[in-house]
């Protein structure tokens, strides 16, 4: 599924933050074009990673911590990661040369670009943790969680591929409850409190995380089955 050339495609948020020091804009310079996903075309585990591994992708990885945790744990998955703040590119780049991954592939923009280019059920996993709140009645378009960027994501899912939301934003976590609650294609996992309560142990800390743990924030962890 491709999604509708007429939606409105707009990216809210900072670019770019501090000025990149030597070494950083060195990873840029020489690991970025190794690692990023390609301009243009249809993107599958053969053109990102040269064979049929599984793929993973995270939304908004920020500075790539948990995208290079679960990299490093899952060396047969394929983890695809977008995001567009500059900054955060580099923290990710630092992650893979420090750890030496090589099955991370980098998407420096709008992952609603990379979801349109995925052949549909390719992905069998999908990360969104701590999204933008966009806290406002009158931004709640911009929510990641909201009708187009989930259909596009449901298409992209395999059939039983898991999705996972994090936040500790108590507007965003009711709002995607609702939103998610309203379809079909997805289906709520968890049995107990403590499954939405306590991060899992194969679903390590993000860096927005810790803030909110330090600010003495409650996190809640979702986890939805795609459905048929
Ligand atoms: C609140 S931060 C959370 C970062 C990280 N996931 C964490 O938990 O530490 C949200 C991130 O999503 C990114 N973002 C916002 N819209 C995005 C989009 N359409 N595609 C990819 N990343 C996006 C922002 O640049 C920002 O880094």
């Amino acid at each position: 599924m491709t999604a509708d050339p007429t939606t409105l495609r707009r990216l809210y948020g900072r670019r770019q933050g501090h000025k990149l020091r030597s070494g950083q804009a060195d990873l840029v310079e020489t690991l970025l074009p190794q690692v990023a996903v390609p301009a243009g075309g249809s993107l599958d585990a053969a053109t990102l990673f040269g064979d049929s591994r599984p793929l993973w992708l995270e939304i908004g990885f920020g500075s790539g911590e948990h995208l290079a945790a679960q990299a490093a744990a899952n060396p047969d998955v394929g983890l695809i990661g977008a995001e567009p703040f500059l900054n955060g590119v580099v923290g990710a780049l630092g992650h893979a040369r420090e750890q030496g991954l090589t099955n991370v592939r980098l998407h420096m923009g709008d992952a609603l670009d990379v979801l349109d280019r995925l052949p549909d059920a390719s992905l069998s996993r999908a990360f969104l943790l701590h999204p933008d709140p966009w806290p406002k009645a009158r931004h709640a378009k911009r929510r990641f969680v909201n009708p187009g960027p989930l259909d596009l994501l449901a298409a992209k899912l395999a059939p039983d591929a898991e999705l996972r939301i994090a936040t500790d934003h108590a507007v965003y976590c009711r709002w995607t409850l609702l939103q998610m609650a309203a379809r079909r294609d997805f289906v709520w996992q968890a049995a107990s409190r403590a499954d939405w309560e306590q991060r899992p142990a194969d679903w390590p800390p993000t860096r927005y995380e810790a803030k909110a743990r330090r600010q003495g924030h409650e996190v809640w962890y979702l986890r939805y089955r795609r459905a048929d």
